[in-house]
């Protein structure tokens, strides 16, 4: 059974995915900022002590260090570490730095600074995987995602930098790139969410792809597809079909910021 840390867990894809993990036999700590929330998703646990919170903000690299100090005296050794944790805003024409320093910090940086303190330690063990949630977002640019989209960019070029990297060091770096999923996040969107799926059902997903060898986890395969069709358009097409489907400037307006 294999010992599993995953930072982003207090809702979501996450929470979903630590509860489907522990029910296989495996232990897992989790993290984030809010403490009740995670006392709550370890309380979901099928079996007692499967699930521990370990809270922390990605912002923060002392309380990153610690952390991942305790998880590692904890288990001894790390198997996989899903670095989950997200920010979502919808950013508006007229930008805004702070709402995109704020999102680059927990998606992007917030990443990095996990990174920073849970792949020495990976290659000290000389084995584990890391499993960073970027999305389908980042596989082109789209409407209303300025703030978004580009962090998500970032992670996926990153992991391809990493796997690369660390592969040598016996430490295995994947993707996960979700479509749209049903969680807090998402909520708030008053747009149309094609392909939409439940996080029980985004968390079996990861759970069943874990075993492959593959960099990419992404689904589902609907939605995957049409944005890597997208992805290969030339710019031209690419680009005049997305000023179809954008919200016109006053729509946007008066869609504000979630
Ligand atoms: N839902 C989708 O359609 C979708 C699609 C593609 C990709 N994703 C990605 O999937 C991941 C999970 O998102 P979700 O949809 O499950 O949304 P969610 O329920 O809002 O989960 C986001 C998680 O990130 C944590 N988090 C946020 N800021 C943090 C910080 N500063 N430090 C530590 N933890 C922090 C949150 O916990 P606290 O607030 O308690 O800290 C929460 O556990 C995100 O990276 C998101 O971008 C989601």
């Amino acid at each position: 059974m294999a010992n599993i840390w995953i930072i982003g867990a207090s809702s979501g894809i996450g929470a979903a995915l630590a509860v489907a993990l522990a029910a296989e036999g495996h232990s897992v700590v989790i993290s984030a900022r809010r403490t009740d929330l995670l006392s709550e998703v370890s309380g979901q646990s099928p079996r007692p002590g499967a699930i521990v919170p370990l809270p922390l903000d990605v912002r923060d690299r002392s309380t990153l260090e610690s952390a991942a100090t305790q998880v590692f005296t904890r288990f001894g050794r790390l198997d996989y570490c899903f670095l989950n944790a997200g920010k979502y805003e919808l950013s508006r024409a007229g930008m805004d730095p702070t709402v995109y320093a704020e999102v680059t910090r927990v998606n992007y940086l917030g990443v990095v600074e996990c990174l920073a303190v849970v792949i020495p330690r990976l290659i000290q063990q000389g084995s584990g995987q890391v499993l960073v949630t970027a999305s389908v977002a980042g596989y082109r640019g789209l409407p209303q995602a300025g703030a978004y989209g580009p962090t998500k960019a970032a992670l996926i070029s990153l992991c391809e930098t990493l796997a690369v990297e660390l592969k040598p060091r016996g430490v295995t770096v994947r993707v996960i790139n979700p479509g749209f999923i049903r969680t807090p996040m998402t909520a708030k969107n008053r747009f149309y969410m094609p392909f939409l799926i439940g996080a029980e059902d985004a968390a079996q997903r990861i759970l069943r792809a874990l075993p492959s060898k593959r960099f990419e986890i992404a689904f589902p395969w609907q939605m995957i597809f049409i944005m890597k069709i997208m992805r290969m358009l030339p710019n031209r097409l690419y680009l005049w079909m997305m000023a179809k489907i954008a919200p016109t400037p006053s729509a946007f307006d008066q869609s504000g910021s979630v």
